[in-house]
């Protein structure tokens, strides 16, 4: 009599409160003809070791893993041999013993490529919880012991702490701010170089009625940065973020700067000696450049070059 009015007291709890009554009790093991709901039983794998089932714990990858570590994402795309990063190193010189920040590593495939140059120490902040844990999946897989990856907003790291760092990597993140004017003034207060890889907004490279503008607002709103004004056009997801791999920012709500303004926001900010490559105004998502730019120590004000 006694055992039957728990086991119903139970039954009723379940139903009110499956997780709660979950996390209290042992759970069951499984039944053998495998009756039982999920248990934590299910979370075990019972697979040989391998790279392959640690790739399989988050869904979502978006790049291919380098050959050599045996597993497969589904993505083809090599990342972990991107030109642009060769090419960002190699503006900068040797970044042997340096400290670098990467902003919004996505999978580390920029931090891997980055690492092998041996670099002191590299701070690689990523918000996205899913990129979060497909970036330590990577890190233990490739061994990239000098990367260091967090967990959170980049821009909160940057105006919250006095950290300084030799080189800057932003590589896909610009576009994606609701303030991008605001990113690129906390980047110049802890760097004297940094690398850009951005999308931007350009009625020459993106005239009207190019299908690339349909994922724009239309407003321009506009920001005054030293005494000059900055516009910035409205761009929405439409719902990207409904997929696994998104790798986009955390407001649907973001902005895209024009690129001569990206310039000259960079050059306000002391950064004379500005280099672009990879220039893609046709690129399928949008016009896109890679900028490296980097403040010259003790060099004359006012003095700047850009090369392309
Ligand atoms: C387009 S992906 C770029 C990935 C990689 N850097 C590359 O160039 O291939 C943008 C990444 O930045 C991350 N991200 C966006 N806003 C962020 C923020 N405020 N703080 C940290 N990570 C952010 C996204 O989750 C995503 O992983």
């Amino acid at each position: 009599m006694g055992l039957n009015w728990i086991k119903r007291l139970r039954r009723t709890l379940e139903r009110l409160a499956p997780t709660e009554l979950a996390n209290k009790d042992a759970v069951e093991p499984k039944a053998a003809g495998g009756t039982c709901p999920s248990t934590l039983l299910d979370e075990y794998v019972s697979a040989f070791p391998s790279a392959q089932n640690a790739v399989d714990l988050v869904a979502g990858w978006n790049h291919a893993l380098p050959a050599f570590t045996g597993a497969v994402t589904g993505s083809n795309i090599p990342m972990f041999a991107d030109a642009r990063m060769d090419w960002c190193v190699e503006q900068f010189g040797t970044i042997a013993g340096r400290r670098v920040l990467e902003l919004g590593p996505l999978e580390g495939a920029h931090t891997y490529m980055l690492h092998q140059h041996g670099p002191a120490i590299i701070h690689a902040i990523e918000a996205n919880k899913l990129s979060f844990m497909r970036c330590l999946i990577v890190r233990q897989l490739l061994a990239l012991d000098r990367a260091q990856f967090m967990l959170g907003d980049f821009q909160k790291w940057l105006e919250r702490n006095a950290e300084r760092y030799d080189l800057i990597v932003g590589s896909g993140v610009l576009y994606h701010m609701s303030d991008p004017v605001h990113l690129l003034r906390l980047m110049a207060e802890h760097t004297d170089a940094v690398y850009l890889w951005t999308h931007y907004f350009g009625d020459h490279a993106m005239p009207t009625g190019d299908p690339r503008r349909g994922a724009f607002s239309g407003e321009v709103k506009t920001v005054e940065f030293q005494g000059k004004t900055i516009r910035l056009h409205r761009r929405s997801y439409h719902q990207a973020w409904r997929n696994k791999a998104f790798c986009g920012g955390m407001q649907d709500e973001h902005y895209w700067m024009e690129r001569d303004q990206i310039l000259a926001v960079l050059g306000m900010l002391g950064f004379a000696d500005v280099r672009l490559g990879h220039d893609a105004p046709d690129h399928p998502n949008g016009p896109s450049i890679s900028i490296f730019a980097r403040r010259p120590i003790g060099s004359a004000e006012g003095a700047s070059s850009i090369r392309s």
